[in-house]
């Protein structure tokens, strides 16, 4: 239905959120970011679903957040309601999310598919942060992230410049993982979030896991991190049942014990 600011699907195993305000090239108002962050939430705690997929449509994935909504906010009512600060659950999942982008990840936009563990293009796909047209900069992490996937240099560019990348050059870049024709990057984006559903998902989650705080620790630490969590894992029923799958030359059934 037109009205509805996001669209939930589920696809086997796999929870599928359209991001649903076209005629505003879906910016990511206040109550959409809520929606989105309460269907991601709903699907972390249901066992039915192993991964889920944020897409929007082929014009765009999101131009940013709501300017409108924005305009005439001040400084302190900005802090006071962290106008942001809800959108950090979309990173807080313990499932895979998959951001599937084609058309323009702008400001916001950009930033949404960069909480996900992985971004899936369409040919078509436009990345930018040109907060800086506004008069403002990126708040939802474009400086953060997009630096440690593409580096200082390019990411100034964006961040200073309004530089865009093509689906190519973000590949090219290290900030997406593949590019697929528009016809089919969601058919294929839903694939590949199906196929990480069916694996053994407490291993699934401590992999993440242990990606993930890559970027927030030292070398050391997340060596520490990622080994506790490798341990940890002989003391699932997965890990004995995948060994011994491989080892008698059949396939592995998970329990997600
Ligand atoms: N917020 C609110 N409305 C938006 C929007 C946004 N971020 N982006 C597009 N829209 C609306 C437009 O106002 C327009 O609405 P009307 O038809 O009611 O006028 C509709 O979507 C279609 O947009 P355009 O007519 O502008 O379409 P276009 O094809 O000519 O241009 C575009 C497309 C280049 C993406 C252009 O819309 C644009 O530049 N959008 C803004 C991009 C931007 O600055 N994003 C950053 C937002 S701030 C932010 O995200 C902060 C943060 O870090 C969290």
């Amino acid at each position: 239905m037109a009205d509805e600011l996001i669209l939930r699907e589920v696809h086997g195993e796999v929870g599928l959120v359209r991001l649903n305000r076209p005629a505003a090239l879906n910016a990511l108002s206040l109550p959409l970011m809520n929606e989105l962050g309460d269907a991601l939430a709903a699907w972390d705690s249901d066992p039915a679903i192993g991964a889920m997929v944020i897409t929007g449509n082929n014009r765009a994935f999101a131009a940013g957040a709501d300017i409108k909504e924005m305009a005439d906010a001040t400084s302190v009512q900005m802090l006071t309601h962290d106008h942001i600060g809800g959108w950090d659950r979309v990173a807080e999942m313990h499932k895979p999310v998959i951001a599937a982008v084609s058309g323009y990840a702008l400001g916001g936009g950009c930033e949404l598919a960069m909480m996900c563990d992985m971004i899936i293009a369409s040919e078509t796909a436009v990345f930018g942060q040109p907060e800086i047209n506004l008069g403002v900069m990126p708040g939802a992490g474009g400086t953060q992230r997009m630096v440690r996937a593409v580096g200082k240099s390019i990411t100034m560019e964006m961040v200073l410049n309004d530089r865009r990348l093509s689906a190519e050059e973000a590949y090219q870049f290290g900030l997406i993982s593949r590019i697929y024709p528009v016809e089919n990057y969601l058919d294929e984006a839903l694939r590949i979030a199906g196929e990480i559903a069916a694996r053994a998902p407490v291993a699934v989650r401590l992999a993440k896991e242990s990606v993930n705080k890559a970027f927030e620790m030292s070398l050391s630490q997340g060596l520490a991190f990622e080994r506790r969590n490798f341990y940890f894992l002989f003391s699932s029923d997965d890990q004995k049942e995948g060994m011994d799958a491989f080892a008698n030359k059949r396939k592995p059934e998970w329990k997600g014990k």
